[in-house]
């Protein structure tokens, strides 16, 4: 028999297999998420996320040492505030627990790339991403308190704010704040297309974030929505985001392709905390090999559109994928 295709002729071997490989993972698509407290030698593991831990400045500090040595290029900062208020005033002062780990970080690693996640979630007594009167997250409220923080990030030295509340108009009013502020050139990467979506819950025990009432689907999206994702992202690009995001990753990858395929801007996913939990506790009873899924995941986010890519295994990916 003859036939003329036989595509197994380039899987033959590693290299033929290499040679032909259309996705390729690389230490600089990784961004590394560190979640800043209070305190000296602080490094509490988080329970629901194993390897993941909450650190106080000097800790961090030496996580982002680490990083960049594995070839990372960049790091997310979350806050963890010693208090809480209705306003998040811990987000917006000038010497809050991210602007201090901002310049921390700056000071020792000055080639990283220093993400601030900018949301108000971490910082409020109720946990919500906003402002809220009577039971509701107030919006336009909520814009003017989340530009304070963007300007408080950039002006610490972030390199990249990243919105990630879902208030109608928020990267408008950062790009705004920041511009008239003398901040043009910080960057926004907006959590464009943000689900409301249950894959968040073991982040909820690293950033102690669970709101004390409600959830958030007031805000976040609908997870059955599609046509909504091309919306969020075009409100979020001609407001001025400099980068998109999905989030979470695996379970929109078609989101992701859609949001790819119609627009040029760079394109982030955040695979999130209940996707890296869930390999980690199968992984932990010896029923998946952890490298592999690890690797077969965030390549699987790349192939579908992902430039970088959020992720809490960005060292071990790292030192896995390091020529
Ligand atoms: C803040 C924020 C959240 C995440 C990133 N930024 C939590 C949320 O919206 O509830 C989730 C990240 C993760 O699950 O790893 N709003």
């Amino acid at each position: 028999m003859s036939l003329v295709h036989r595509p197994r002729r380039l899987r033959r071997s590693e290299k033929l297999r290499a040679m032909v490989r259309e996705t390729r993972l690389a230490p600089e698509d990784f961004i590394y998420p560190l979640f800043v407290c209070g305190g000296e030698k602080i490094r509490k593991e988080v329970s629901s996320m194993p390897g993941v831990f909450n650190l106080s400045i000097d800790e961090a500090v030496r996580e982002a040492e680490s990083a960049a040595e594995l070839g990372l290029k960049a790091v997310i900062l979350f806050g963890l505030p010693e208090s809480k208020d209705e306003t998040a005033t811990g987000a917006y002062i000038r010497d809050g627990i991210v602007q201090q780990a901002i310049r921390a970080i700056r000071r020792a690693v000055p080639e990283l790339l220093i993400i601030a996640d900018t949301c108000l979630c971490e910082y409020t007594s109720h946990g919500h991403c906003g402002v809220v009167r009577e039971g509701e997250v107030l919006n336009d409220e909520t814009l003017e308190l989340l530009a304070k923080t963007a300007l408080s990030q950039a002006a610490a030295g972030a390199d990249i704010v990243a919105p990630s509340s879902m208030m109608d108009g928020q990267v408008g009013a950062i790009r705004d704040e920041l511009d008239n502020n003398g901040f043009d050139q910080t960057a926004i990467m907006s959590y464009a297309v943000k689900y409301a979506s249950a894959f968040y819950g073991p982040f909820r025990d690293a950033a102690d974030s669970t709101p004390s009432f409600g959830d958030r689907r007031a805000y976040q999206m609908d997870s059955a929505n599609a046509r909504e994702a091309i919306r969020e992202a075009e409100l979020d690009y001609t407001e001025g985001a400099d980068i998109l995001m999905v989030k979470p990753a695996t379970v929109y990858l078609d989101i992701l392709k859609t949001v790819r395929d119609r627009f040029d801007l760079p394109l982030a996913a955040y695979h999130v905390s209940g996707e890296y939990a869930m390999i980690k506790a199968a992984a932990a009873k010896g029923w998946i090999d952890e490298q592999r899924v690890m690797l077969e995941t965030l390549t699987s986010i790349k192939r579908a559109g992902a430039d970088m890519i959020i992720t809490y295994y960005a060292k071990e990916a790292a030192k896995a994928v390091r020529a």
